[in-house]
């Protein structure tokens, strides 16, 4: 994902992030940015202890906004302020969260703008802790997250970590993206996958030749991920079955890892039973090697003869297999073509009796393998619809609209 990219999940939403006095402050920073950039209209409410680490100079600059504090408590429009900020928001962020305004929140202080704020408002309120292990650890803070955890108040970390006393322990604010996603998940929650169950493959399978080489694929896990992130961005259950990658597993994502083509298919077979949606991105290999060498080849023994076998086809075993159980609802399998697209494409989306078949010509070179863009054709039973050269994140968004309309044909027909 581009960060400059507009995110559908947060275009237009009014997020009003908190941010108390704690040294991870700067980290809030990056996060009103990426918020801003990725299209939410970002107000910052700095506590006094705040401006001691960052000014509202700083998050003005990133988000183009007047950035709140004390003063304007007692300004002309506090009257209406406290209460006018909280009405239009759809999420309250506070970020970083200290033990003391923990304490604050759950005892319902209003004695600043950013804790009457958090009073006021109606929208969810997401807290991201920060502070030193001994304070987290103490029984007064684990109970004031308890008892706001109890009143419906979401939690994003602390992580465990390096603290700015030296000590290594739990009590770091997490990092901005990951923060990101959290803001992503819960304003999604109400999404049009909603309480839907979607499993996403994604990246290549490793076939064993001996215990160190491998037969792989150039598959890098992007588009895959992508899919994952926009289905949690609708509020999608989501399970994201995934060959060994180099990427950051999607907040709200449960994620399996695997490594073989057999692996990947029983880990499918498993989570697919009474899921809603299946996509089925993952590069799985078609052939691994029959007998492979549980010693390491040595040079010395001369070229190996590698015999191959077919694996089984993941994705006809599914389709066969709703025949019987009605689920997956909505199949969607991924053709990686270097010639012929249409036609090639044409006749997969027949033969592997998929809902909707997502196409790419590997050979053009800002799409397929390892890139961050895409260049697909989607085809269904409707005909196909060639879109533009795209971001995978865009990609996966136009697929996911298509999914969220088949599920719907379906289920108006049933
Ligand atoms: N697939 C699968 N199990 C396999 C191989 C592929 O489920 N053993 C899935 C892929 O995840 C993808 C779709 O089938 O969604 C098409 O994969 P692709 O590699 O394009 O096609 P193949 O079925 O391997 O056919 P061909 O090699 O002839 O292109």
């Amino acid at each position: 994902m581009k960060n400059s990219e507009i995110i559908p999940v947060l275009k237009d939403r009014r997020i009003l992030l908190g941010v108390t006095g704690s040294i991870a402050a700067y980290k809030a920073v990056e996060l009103a940015s990426m918020l801003t950039k990725a299209g939410a209209q970002v107000d910052v409410i700095l506590s006094a202890a705040a401006r001691q680490f960052v000014t509202p100079l700083t998050f003005q600059s990133v988000t183009g906004r007047k950035v709140y504090g004390e003063a304007d408590l007692w300004g002309e429009q506090a009257h209406v302020l406290h209460i006018g900020l909280g009405e239009a928001a759809d999420l309250f962020i506070i970020a970083p969260a200290t033990a003391n305004t923990l304490a604050k929140l759950a005892t319902g202080q209003a004695d600043s703008l950013l804790t009457l704020t958090a009073l006021a408002v109606r929208c969810p309120l997401l807290v991201a802790p920060a502070m030193d292990v001994g304070m987290y650890e103490q029984a007064a803070t684990q109970e004031n997250i308890e008892l706001l955890s109890q009143r419906g108040v979401l939690f994003a970390g602390p992580a465990q970590g390096r603290m700015a006393s030296g000590l290594i322990g739990k009590g770091r604010l997490i990092e901005p993206q990951e923060l990101f996603g959290y803001v992503r998940k819960v304003l999604g929650a109400d999404g049009s996958l909603a309480s839907r169950k979607v499993v996403v493959t994604a990246g290549g399978t490793l076939e064993a030749l001996d215990p160190v080489r491998v037969l792989a694929n150039r598959s890098s896990g992007k588009q895959g991920f992508a899919l994952a992130q926009a289905a949690v961005d609708r509020g999608a259950s989501v399970t994201l079955i995934s060959g060994p990658v180099h990427l950051p597993t999607p907040v709200g994502v449960t994620s399996v890892d695997v490594e073989s083509a057999a692996d990947m298919h029983a880990a499918v077979k498993e989570a697919a039973d009474g899921a809603d949606v299946l996509l089925m991105a993952a590069a799985v290999a078609d052939y691994r090697p029959v007998d492979p060498s549980s010693a390491k080849l040595k040079r010395s023994g001369g070229v190996p003869k590698v015999v191959l076998e077919k694996t089984a086809d993941i994705l006809a075993d599914i389709v066969e297999a709703r025949t019987r159980s009605g689920h997956p609802a909505v199949i969607v399998g991924f053709a990686a073509e270097s010639d012929d697209l249409l036609v090639n494409a044409r006749a997969k989306l027949e033969s592997k009796g998929v809902d909707l078949l997502v196409a790419n010509d590997i050979t053009a070179p800002d799409a397929g393998f390892e890139v961050d863009t895409n260049r697909v054709t989607l085809l269904d039973a409707g005909g196909a619809q060639e879109l533009p050269l795209l971001s995978k994140a865009a990609v996966a968004e136009a697929v996911l609209e298509r999914v969220v309309t088949i599920l719907g044909t379906k289920e108006g027909k049933a």
